[in-house]
C-alpha cells in the first residue's frame, strides 16, 4: 500500500522526465540579448537614418549602435504573403543575411499570417485552406519551405518561434483557444485544433532538418509572461491535447509594463521560476519595452506595472536591467534571454502602447518621411556590467 501510494505520487514526475531531460542541456548557457529590428528595412528604404550620439552624431546602421550596446541577437517577424512584401520571406532573407554577416544570432518569429498576429487577432493567410487537415498540411509545408529557404541563403537560425503570442491560439478560427472558457478545468477549453496545427508546424521543422536545415531551438511564445496561472494552464492544455513536451525547446513570454498593473517583477519571477521547475526548459522574455516618454498627449497615461520606475530613458534602463536579473536568476540556469521589441521604429514610437515613445532613439521628424534617430543612452541596455 505504501509502495503503491509512493508510485502514484511519483508518476507525474517520472512521466515528465524523459522528454524534459532530452531537451534540457542541449543549448548551453548562452544568454540571448536581442532587439527586434523587423521594421528597420522599411525605414531605411524610405531614407531614415540613425546617428550615434556617443560618436559625435556619426551616421551608423542601427544594428551597429545597438551592437555596441550589447545586442548579440536580432529578432525578425515573418509574414506569409504580405501586401507590400514587408516582413515577407525575401525581406527577411535580406535582413537576416546582413545581420548574420555582422555576427549576430538570429531568431525568426513566425506569425502564420499575412499581417499582425497577436492575442487579439490571428488571421489566416489569404488562400490557405479552411479545414483542419489541409490547413495542417499547408502550415507544415510552409514551415519547411521557409526554413529551407534560409538554409539555401546560408543563414543559420538560432531560434524559431512557431506562432506569435499564441495565448488565443493561431490560424483562426480553427486554431483558436481560450483557457478561460471553463475556468475549472484546463482540459475544458478546446485545444485540439491548435494541437493539430502546432504539431504540423513542428513537423515542418523536422522536414527542414531532413532537407539539411541545421538544428535550431523551437519556441512557443505566449504573452502575459507574468501570469503563472495562464502559462501553466495553457501548456497543460496543450500537452493534454497530445503535444508532447519534447515538441518545443524554449518557452518564450512577453512582458510589458503598460497593459495592466499585474505585470510586476514579482509575478514575472514567480511565473518563470514555476515554469522552469515544471518543464525544465530554457525560458526567455522575448518581447518587452519601456516608455521613454509618456505625457498623456494623445491618450490617458497608463499606469506602469512597476510605478516606482519613471517613464524616461533612465526608466528604460532600470526596467530592462531588472528583467535581465530576473531571467538570469531562473532556477537551473534556464533563463536564457531577453529581447527588446522594435527599439528603432522611428515612425511608430508608441509600440502599441498608449504612451508616446518606447523606442531607444530620439526621432527628429523635421525632414519627414525621412527621419533621423539619435541614439539614447538606453541603447546600452545590454552592455555587461552597466
Ligand atoms: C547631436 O545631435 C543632437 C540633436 O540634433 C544635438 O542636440 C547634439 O548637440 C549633437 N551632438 C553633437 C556632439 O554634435
Ligand atoms: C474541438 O475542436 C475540434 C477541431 O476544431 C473539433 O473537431 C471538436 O469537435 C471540438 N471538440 C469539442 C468538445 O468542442
Ligand atoms: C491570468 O490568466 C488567467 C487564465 O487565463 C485568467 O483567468 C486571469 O484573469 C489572469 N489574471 C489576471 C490578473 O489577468
Ligand atoms: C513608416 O514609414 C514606412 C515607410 O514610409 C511606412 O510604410 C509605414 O507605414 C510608416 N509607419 C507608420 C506607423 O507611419
Ligand atoms: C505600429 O505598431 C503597432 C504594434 O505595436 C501595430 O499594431 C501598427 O500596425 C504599427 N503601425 C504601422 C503603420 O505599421
Amino acid at each position: 500500500m505504501r509502495f503503491f501510494t509512493f508510485l502514484c505520487a511519483a508518476l507525474p514526475l517520472v512521466a515528465a522526465a524523459p522528454s524534459s531531460n532530452s531537451n534540457q542541456d542541449n543549448f548551453g548557457s548562452y544568454f540571448y540579448k536581442g532587439h527586434d529590428l523587423s521594421s528597420l528595412k522599411t525605414l531605411e528604404d524610405t531614407g531614415s537614418i540613425f546617428k550615434d550620439t556617443a560618436r559625435n552624431n556619426k551616421t551608423r546602421p542601427a544594428e551597429d549602435i545597438l551592437g555596441d550596446g550589447g545586442m548579440n541577437t536580432v529578432r525578425l517577424r515573418i509574414w506569409v504573403n504580405p501586401e507590400s512584401g514587408t516582413n515577407g520571406l525575401q525581406y527577411n532573407l535580406e535582413l537576416a543575411k546582413r545581420f548574420q554577416k555582422k555576427g549576430y544570432k538570429l531568431y525568426l518569429d513566425f506569425h502564420f499570417s499575412d499581417s499582425w498576429a497577436d492575442p487579439q487577432k490571428q488571421p489566416l493567410p489569404a488562400g490557405w485552406p479552411t479545414t483542419l487537415k489541409p490547413l495542417a498540411s499547408t502550415v507544415r509545408g510552409y514551415v519547411k519551405d521557409t526554413l529551407v529557404a534560409f538554409k539555401k541563403a546560408g543563414i543559420k537560425l538560432d531560434l524559431v518561434s512557431l506562432g506569435n503570442e499564441i495565448r488565443h491560439g493561431m490560424l483562426w478560427p480553427l486554431g483558436y483557444v481560450d483557457i478561460d472558457i471553463q475556468p475549472d478545468s484546463a482540459l475544458a477549453s478546446n485545444f485540439s485544433g491548435l494541437a493539430t496545427l502546432y504539431k504540423a508546424a513542428r513537423a515542418g521543422v523536422d522536414d527542414a532538418y531532413r532537407a539539411g536545415f541545421s538544428k535550431t531551438q523551437v519556441m512557443i511564445h505566449v504573452d502575459n509572461g507574468w501570469n503563472v496561472t495562464l502559462q501553466q494552464r495553457w501548456y497543460g492544455a496543450l500537452v493534454a491535447n497530445g503535444v508532447p513536451t519534447s515538441a518545443w525547446d524554449v518557452i518564450g513570454v512577453s512582458f510589458y509594463p503598460f497593459y495592466g498593473t499585474s505585470a510586476t517583477f514579482d509575478n514575472l519571477k514567480n511565473s518563470l521560476n514555476t515554469l522552469a521547475r515544471q518543464y525544465r526548459k530554457p525560458l526567455q522574455v522575448v518581447e518587452t519595452d519601456y516608455p521613454a516618454i509618456c505625457n498623456g498627449q494623445w491618450n490617458p497615461i497608463p499606469e506602469s506595472s512597476e510605478p516606482s520606475i519613471p517613464y524616461s530613458v533612465d526608466g528604460q534602463l532600470i526596467w530592462v536591467k531588472k528583467v535581465i536579473d530576473i531571467v538570469k536568476a531562473v532556477p537551473y540556469g534556464l533563463g536564457r534571454g531577453v529581447h527588446y521589441w522594435e527599439p528603432a521604429w522611428l515612425n511608430n514610437t508608441s509600440l502599441g502602447s498608449d504612451c508616446n515613445d518606447a523606442i531607444l532613439f530620439q526621432p527628429d521628424y523635421s525632414g519627414w518621411p525621412v527621419t533621423v534617430g539619435y541614439s539614447r543612452k538606453s541603447v546600452n541596455m545590454f552592455k555587461e556590467g552597466r
